[in-house]
């Protein structure tokens, strides 16, 4: 069905109306303004996917009762891609924008300025090849708070747009205030992106669940999940095998989904030396890099090669235009944490440690003071024991504990765990204001 006979069913409303009613539902993706819905309602014009999609979406709700949402803007989008064929073939078509994403659509959850992404040329291979091949349909990036998980995803899926002909669908699981979003209002968001109208989306959780599994049954998508916060909040996004494929980035190691679901883990740590100099260097600029190359190198070592910590290392040589490196680095050598804080929580190391510490017992805050203060940077379980003078079962759980959140990595092939040298600083300073 063409739009003109969408816009008939619909009522033909008034271009006036349609923009309000874009707005009322507060799709801010993008503003359509009224010479734009005049020229697309009249045929002359193609906008972005994204704009077009906002006007069909709106009518198709008006004509719910008449038409199948879903089925519309299926069709719609067939059109549009057509017609982009045909603009990309003609000379004249410089006034349509290019194709930006299907139906179900990429939105980044970085501002643009966050793009320069740097190195894990080993990660995105790796989830290259479970993408591309049937066993691992689930991926889960795991690692600490700022170790880059959510860059590797938005990395992961710009670079995968040409994959995927059905669409990528990419949602942050954390609301506005950082906090888990519940399932069910996920799915709603997911299902009006699929294409159902609101009066088709069932009140329920579990029909939500069975639409949503049912309109992706088949289709080659990407499902993209940005900080997942539990199994449980996880477990009812997950489409029907066989389908699509998904990719969550999660602080929490989700041991249960890589047993029950299959899911494949990709465990990100800090980046090697060479590339967290580059992170550095794309903050501050090759020039100050080169004229303090010593202090460049232990800055990179002091931020543990962390990303966000790179990256407020480099925010605070911006905002202290004054400080050299070396003044950096002295002061990271005193006050590391403290001097990783810029004024916003999501940008201060102690802030995010902290999040991730009160989410264990006391016994594991207490084994990982125990580490910090007293331990190597590379354990075995043995060692625990001994710290604790704890058995076997009891050292695992709470090693467990700590590495479920990230706040230690590990056990790696050798059966070694590792405790991230800024983990160490944060509890050692947070142990030395307390007293
Ligand atoms: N490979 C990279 N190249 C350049 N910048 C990076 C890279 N990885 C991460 N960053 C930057 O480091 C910061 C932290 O990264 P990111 O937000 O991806 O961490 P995260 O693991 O998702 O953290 P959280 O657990 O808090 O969600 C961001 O500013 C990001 O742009
Ligand atoms: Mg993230």
């Amino acid at each position: 069905m063409a739009l003109h006979e969408l816009y008939a069913a619909a009522g033909k409303p008034s271009v006036r109306m349609v923009s309000r009613a874009i707005h009322a539902r507060n799709d801010m993706r993008d503003h359509v303004s009224h010479e734009t819905m005049s020229a697309m309602l009249r045929g002359r014009n193609l906008p972005r996917w994204s704009k077009a999609e906002s006007v069909a979406r709106q009518l198709a709700d008006w004509s719910a009762g008449e038409t199948d949402g879903e089925r519309v803007l299926r069709d719609l989008y067939q059109l549009w891609l057509r017609a982009e064929d045909v603009r990309e073939s003609s000379p004249e078509g410089d006034s349509l924008s290019p194709v930006s994403h299907p139906p179900a659509s990429v939105s980044s959850t970085k501002p643009a300025a966050e793009n320069h992404f740097v190195g894990r040329r080993d990660a995105l291979r790796q989830l290259e090849d479970w993408i591309s091949h049937d066993e691992k349909p689930i991926v889960l990036i795991t690692g600490s708070p700022g170790v880059g998980k959510s860059a590797l995803l938005n990395r992961f899926v710009e670079a995968s747009r040409s994959d995927f002909p059905d669409g990528i669908l990419l949602t942050d699981l954390h609301d506005r205030q950082q906090l888990p979003r519940a399932p069910s209002d996920v799915l709603g968001g997911l299902l009006s992106r699929l294409g159902v109208a609101p009066t088709g989306i069932p009140p329920e959780l579990p029909d939500r669940v069975s639409l949503y599994r049912a309109l992706l049954t088949g289709r080659r998508t990407l499902v993209a999940f940005d900080n997942a916060d539990t199994a449980e909040q996880l477990r009812p996004l997950l489409p029907a095998v066989p389908g699509p494929r998904v990719l969550v980035a999660t602080r929490r190691a989700m041991h249960g989904v890589a047993a029950r679901e299959g899911a494949a883990t990709l465990a990100l740590a800090s980046l090697p030396h060479d590339e967290a100099i580059e992170v550095l260097t794309v903050a501050i600029g090759a020039d100050r890099v080169r004229q303090e190359p010593a202090d460049a190198d232990a800055i990179v070592e002091l931020c543990g090669g962390l990303p966000l910590a790179l990256r407020i290392a480099g925010a605070q040589l911006a905002v202290h235009p004054n400080w050299s490196l070396r003044e950096l680095r002295r002061r990271l050598t005193d006050a590391r944490i403290d001097t990783l804080s810029l004024d916003d929580p999501l940008a201060d190391i102690g802030v995010l440690l902290e999040g991730s510490l009160s989410a264990v017992s006391s016994a594991a805050t207490h084994l990982l003071r125990e580490l910090s203060m007293r331990g190597p940077e590379e354990f075995e379980i043995e060692a625990v024991q001994t710290l604790l003078g704890a058995d076997g079962s009891v050292s695992e759980r709470l090693v467990n504990e700590l590495s479920n959140v990230s706040l230690i990595s590990g056990p790696d092939q050798r059966g070694k765990y590792f405790i991230h040298d800024l983990v160490r600083a944060f509890i050692r300073e947070k142990r030395s204001t307390a007293q």
